[in-house]
């Protein structure tokens, strides 16, 4: 059983990247900037984003984060927005999600500008996706194909079960498996809260993503003997005898699911951080577009 470290695939993502920004600094341009607006104090979305920010510092990106209270008014947040739209020094926006209740996310997620639209969540994004044009691809299934890229995961074939239809993850997932694209053309199922027979569905998988949420989901015996494995849950679970009062949990239940497979990713330390350099990957393609 091979166990997909995140930290150094990610580490290789980001070294490549480095050494593009430091080319391009080098030849008097200024660097790559991502803007990172966060709303509220969610503990969760604070340690994402403060994540998102340090590793733009690593790799000699320029980062800005925007802060408002849980409290503001979406036109404010709009406003924002559109000002980091017409900003020619700002190549990525992101909003970091959930938002409060009171904010619509689709307005969010639309009102900026889809040349900045470096999580892929635009509809303009999405469809590009869907039809096979270059777009920005939503950062975790990026990452999650960068990885299958790095440990060298056979795809071409492949039976892949996505349990999960989320429009940030399971959804692009499952297109980007079934492209005509290297580690694509995988046959995929997507399973969701309706699905019947999720174990026998989950138990035909050759490779199998986990990506629903909800903590050690996925046992034993529902994994066929030799899969390859990609937990996408991190949920925090209560635990009064860690140090910060939680513990992270991915969607699968490692201990008992990790003998069976042929690969496996672990949680904390696998897609987490990829989803990081596949951010910043789309960062630095925003950045190539805008100024050639
Ligand atoms: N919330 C959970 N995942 C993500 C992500 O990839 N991007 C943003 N902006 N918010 C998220």
């Amino acid at each position: 059983m091979m166990v997909l470290d995140g930290k150094i695939a990610s580490a290789a993502v980001k070294q490549e990247l480095l050494e593009q920004t430091q080319m391009i600094t080098q030849s008097g341009n200024r660097a790559p900037h991502l803007v990172a607006i966060l709303v509220g104090t969610n503990g969760a979305s604070e340690t994402y984003v403060a994540s998102k920010v340090k590793n733009c510092e690593e790799i000699g990106f320029q980062s800005t984060l925007v802060r408002f209270e849980n409290t503001v008014a979406e036109s404010i947040l709009l406003d924002s927005i559109h000002a980091f739209n017409n900003d020619p020094n700002v190549d990525g926006i992101l909003v970091q999600l959930p938002l409060p209740k009171h904010i619509s996310e689709q307005k969010i997620i639309e009102a900026i500008d889809p040349s900045k639209d470096v999580d892929g969540f635009h509809p303009s994004s999405a469809g590009k996706l869907v039809q096979g044009l270059p777009s920005f691809i939503p950062a975790t299934p990026f990452g999650i194909m960068l990885m299958l890229e790095y440990f060298d995961i056979p795809t071409k074939g492949k039976h892949a079960v996505v349990i999960g239809r989320s429009n940030i993850v399971g959804r692009p997932m499952s297109i980007l498996l079934s492209s005509n694209i290297p580690r694509g053309n995988c046959t995929v199922t997507i399973c969701h809260s309706h699905t019947p027979n999720l174990k026998e569905i989950c138990l035909q998988a050759d490779i199998l993503i986990a990506a629903l949420g909800k903590p050690e989901f996925v046992k034993a015996d529902m994994v066929k003997d030799g899969a390859v494995v990609i937990d996408v849950g991190i949920t925090r679970v209560d635990d009064p005898t860690a140090k910060k009062g939680f513990r992270i949990k991915g969607d699968v239940a490692y201990a008992e699911v990790a003998p069976k497979t042929s690969a496996i990713t672990p949680v904390p330390g696998g897609v987490g951080l990829m989803t990081i350099a596949g951010l910043l990957k789309n960062t630095l393609q925003a950045y190539k577009m805008r100024i050639g």
